[in-house]
């Protein structure tokens, strides 16, 4: 078990980079099974959730190098077979194996993902859509088998427009006979990157990006060499860090029109920030203003964002409130808020909270990788010492945090219990 303490009230100031971004990382790793010849992917972040999806590319048999931020797979030489619990249940992500390996060998077998526990989490609309392109799934328990003679384009609207769903029905689509439309598809950043490794291959997948995918399927898809996006939510934790503690930090290597729902509510309460071609340079102020946030699918405010703007909220004037519309148990950070200082009372899916508050360092759990975050932001704010436990959460999503923190006046160490 490991353990990160902070001691608050510090100075941010300098530059932090940004990482390649997990959640694109994460679908392009499993997506690379579809390709026939080596793929080579750059930006890969060094995070836990990436070692889980390696180990089940060597468990299939998949030959893969890694070099610092660069991972080379070759799956010419898998044996598709059954992806075991104990891995697929290390992350969400594995679901993604799911696709990839329906669209390529038209049988897969699997047991549910992991991931965070922030709601129920289905996987239904994968599973329809699947079921769609001509695959019948059989649930066993927690087994899932879902195999098809053949993958066939179809129409496919999606009840919610689903991150997950969008890119796994990409995945089985993108070798499938004829023609595929998924309506109402997700339009995360993370949706483009992993359309535009597809097509780098030979795929042909058009509209990405906007809530109409057509995908015309291939026989073949070729080697490529592709770049992971900047992790918008990684940047977004810095940037409030800095409204919060920065004295001109710099957070660079990002797409600033990645961030627009943020940045506006930034500019909304009263931050003083600069935006570049490819960073934010941003400083703390005295006094902000309370304002609302509701999460939405993109290009609205991030759910993974929530947790940690809750903690800027607290420093704001008046009543602010937080609407969580993603995830029905996001809230877990606020408990932990509220023992440290904050008055935040949460209702249904809402959560008011009255500011400022002085925040107040203490031992605090991270309950899911970005109620994790929002721990860090409000160490990194309170005075005194804040031990953080569960910190394996933190560490599946933020690449190199305890350097990157160290590095611009943070005092944070991670700690072996
Ligand atoms: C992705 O999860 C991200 N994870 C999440 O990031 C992120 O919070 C979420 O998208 C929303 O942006 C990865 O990319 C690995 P969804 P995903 O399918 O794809 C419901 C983080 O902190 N739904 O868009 O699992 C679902 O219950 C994480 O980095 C169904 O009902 O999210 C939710 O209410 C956590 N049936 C909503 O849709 C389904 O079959 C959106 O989920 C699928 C989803």
């Amino acid at each position: 078990m490991k353990q990160i303490i902070i001691e608050g009230g510090n100075t941010l100031s300098g530059e932090i980079k940004i990482s390649g971004a997990k959640n694109s990382a994460v679908a392009l790793v499993p997506a690379s099974i579809l390709c026939d010849e080596e793929v080579t992917i750059d930006n890969i972040p060094n995070i836990s959730d990436i070692d889980a999806l390696k180990e089940i590319l060597k468990h299939l048999g998949a030959k893969i190098k890694s070099t610092d931020s660069t991972l080379s797979i070759d799956p010419s030489s898998i044996n598709n077979k059954e992806i075991p619990e104990e891995i697929s249940k290390k992350l969400r992500a594995s679901y993604y194996f799911m696709g990839a390996i329906l669209g390529k060998y038209k049988k897969a077998m699997m047991y549910f993902p992991g991931g965070c526990s922030i709601g129920a989490r289905p996987i239904d609309l994968h599973l329809k859509g699947f079921e769609a392109l001509g695959a019948k799934v059989i649930n066993e328990g927690n087994k899932y088998i879902v195999e098809a003679e053949e993958l066939k384009g179809a129409n496919i609207y999606l009840d919610i427009a689903s991150v997950g769903a969008t890119i796994n029905i990409m995945l089985a689509a993108v070798r499938a006979k004829g023609r595929t439309i998924i309506d109402n598809a997700a339009k995360e950043p993370e949706i483009v990157n992993v359309a535009t490794f597809l097509n780098n291959m030979g795929a042909k997948i058009r509209g990405a990006g906007t809530s109409t995918i057509k995908i015309y399927g291939v026989e073949h898809l070729h080697k490529c060499f592709h770049e992971v996006i900047p992790d918008r939510i990684e940047a977004g934790t810095y940037i409030i860090m800095g409204a919060l503690c920065g004295d001109n930090l710099k957070v660079s290597n990002l797409i600033p029109e990645h961030l627009e729902s943020l940045l506006s509510k930034l500019e909304e309460i009263g931050v003083d920030f600069e935006v570049g071609a490819d960073f934010v340079t941003i400083s703390r102020s005295e006094k902000y203003k309370s304002t609302n946030i509701k999460t939405l699918v993109y290009p609205g405010f991030p759910t993974d964002l929530q947790q940690p703007f809750t903690v800027l909220l607290t420093q704001c004037k008046g009543k602010s409130k937080v609407t969580e519309t993603i995830w029905e148990n996001r809230f877990m950070h606020i408990p932990y808020l509220t023992s440290m200082g904050a008055d935040i009372v949460i209702k249904n899916q809402t959560a008011t909270i009255i500011g400022p508050t002085p925040l107040k360092g203490t031992e605090v759990v991270a309950t899911d990788l970005r109620a994790g975050a929002a721990m860090v932001v409000a160490a990194l704010l309170a005075s005194g010492k804040t031990k953080i436990t569960n910190v394996e959460h933190i560490l599946r999503g933020y690449e190199n945090i305890i350097e990157k923190l160290s590095n611009v006046g943070a005092k944070i160490v991670l700690k072996e219990i």
